[in-house]
């Protein structure tokens, strides 16, 4: 079997954090474009919500509705997780992805599939859902297979082993997706609601979840410079949400409410343990509070919130309306959950890749002609936007489902297109503003005259007399 070679570490970055790029990590435009992808995803759900509030609030079997929440979980959250375990996993690892160009075709597959399936959904189109199922399921098979490069080294960790598992759940969700894809189509068994559920749940927490709450064992310590005396709470987070969600989706299956049960209560015992892993690491940070704690803070209220709606619509007697309301703000809770973070550590994350691949073009100098930082790529103010209108999206949208406020859902369906608009001019423009300003100082310097050496002053002429 072909050993891909280990990558000698880079030098540390200038927060003084580890590095976020080795020799192994692919090139910077492969991560930053699936990225640029996720936000126009963001912007895409936030649109797609405030159109379609009506019957995404309390029916949300409609195609629209279904269109919407796919819009939500594939061009938005899927692409910003899968874009980012391109870079994340290579680094953790210390190993290659198996091909750049793989990484390329996933992408060239995912982000049109990803669009192409909800507008199927939303416009009745059986052979196009079926088209866009199949695109997409190769897609994740492609990823997979690269991904398992860096991910299948052993004696990595926890974080390494949690993004490891959450593929293999990303690859049962697309089976069932495009499964279901054909059933809707040919009608082979009744899609019953908690078939549905099922494959929600192995998205939202086998997939995304389970990918957060690895990544996070890394990302939190790194962005938030903290220095945890240990990371237990954290290693059992990953262990016991990725050993949860198949007896939730065989439980769902069976069905067996016993089993969901016993599944629930082993996510929520790993997802408790994340908290208290958060928890730890801000009592342990070695920096002040700053926008990227906002913003983990504020996802991590919306994981309470989801665990609580969950366990309204499991536990109690509910009629089919306040069910489906509960179960609703359930899953847009979770959505919220991973949204916020993923929008928190974009903000990060791209400027990481970014400064890196500037200063190997020569962009070393900030405006004020001092070394380039990070913080010289991102608009503070329109950071806090961001955060603010993501933080409305997500609240007015959770107010909205639980009480079935269309209004309400129609504003977090705009606050949340907005928040991705924002964050993408933000991230896009600060690198391109460096670049103009260089070239402005290129420009200048070449009409400057070159300083003539001065011409050497004369030898007093040597009196002959
Ligand atoms: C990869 C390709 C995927 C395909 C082909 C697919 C397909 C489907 C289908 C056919 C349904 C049933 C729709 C209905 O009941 O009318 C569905 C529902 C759902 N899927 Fe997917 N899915 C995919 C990926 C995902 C992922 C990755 C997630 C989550 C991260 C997800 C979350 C959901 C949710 C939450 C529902 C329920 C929607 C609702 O009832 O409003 N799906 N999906």
């Amino acid at each position: 079997m072909a050993v891909t070679p280990v990558a000698p570490k880079r030098p540390p970055t200038p927060s003084g954090g580890p590095p976020i790029t080795t020799l192994a990590t692919p090139p910077a435009w492969l991560p930053l474009s699936w990225l640029v992808f996720a936000a126009i995803g963001l912007i895409g759900f936030g649109t797609a919500l405030a159109i379609a509030a009506r019957s995404v609030t309390g029916t949300p079997g409609a195609p629209t509705a279904v269109a919407t929440v796919h819009l939500g979980m594939l061009a938005f959250l899927s692409t910003a997780v899968l874009g980012a375990s391109h870079q994340f996993g290579p680094v953790v690892a210390g190993r290659r992805l198996r091909s750049v160009t793989a990484g390329l075709l996933t992408m060239l597959l995912w982000v049109p599939a990803s669009w192409l399936l909800p507008f199927a959904f939303a416009t009745h189109r059986p052979v196009l859902l079926e088209a866009a199922g199949v695109t997409a399921f190769t897609a994740v098979c492609l990823a997979a297979w690269n991904l398992s490069g860096p991910l299948l080294r052993r004696g990595r960790g926890t974080p390494v082993l949690g993004l490891r598992l959450a593929i293999c759940y990303l690859v049962l969700t697309a089976a069932f997706g495009v499964t279901y894809t054909f059933d809707m189509h040919h009608g082979y068994f009744l899609l019953l609601p908690r078939r549905v559920l099922a494959h929600a749940h192995l998205g939202l927490l086998g997939w995304i979840g389970l990918a957060y709450v690895a990544v996070a064992e890394k990302l939190w310590p790194m962005f938030l410079l903290a220095h945890r005396p240990s990371t237990t709470a954290g290693d059992w987070a990953v262990r016991l949400v990725a050993g949860g969600v198949p007896v939730v989706v065989i439980g769902l299956l069976i069905p067996s409410v016993p089993l969901t049960s016993i599944g629930a209560g082993i996510v929520v015992a790993g997802l408790v343990g994340h908290l208290v892993s958060l928890a730890g690491v801000i009592r342990h940070r070695r920096r002040r509070m700053e926008l990227l704690h906002g913003f983990v803070l504020t996802s991590a209220v919306m994981l309470i919130v989801a665990v609580w709606a969950a366990a309204v619509a499991g536990m109690f007697d509910l009629s089919i309306t306040l069910r489906t309301r509960a179960i609703e703000t359930e899953v847009f809770a979770l959505t919220m959950w991973l949204g916020l973070a993923v929008i928190g550590h974009l903000h990060k994350i791209v400027p990481f890749i970014t400064w890196s691949r500037m200063r190997t073009a020569g962009h070393t100098k900030a405006p004020n002609g001092r070394p380039l930082l990070f913080a010289h790529l991102v608009n503070a103010p329109a950071a806090r936007a961001t955060y603010a209108l993501s933080t409305l999206g997500a609240t007015t949208g959770i107010v909205g489902m639980a009480g079935g406020h269309v209004v309400l859902v129609g504003v977090s369906g705009a606050a949340l297109a907005a928040a991705g608009a924002v964050a993408l001019s933000n991230l896009v423009s600060g690198p391109l503003r460096i670049i103009a300003i260089d070239r402005r100082r290129a420009v200048a310097s070449e009409g400057e005259p070159t300083p003539t050496k001065p011409a050497p002053t004369p030898a007093p002429p040597v009196s002959v007399s």
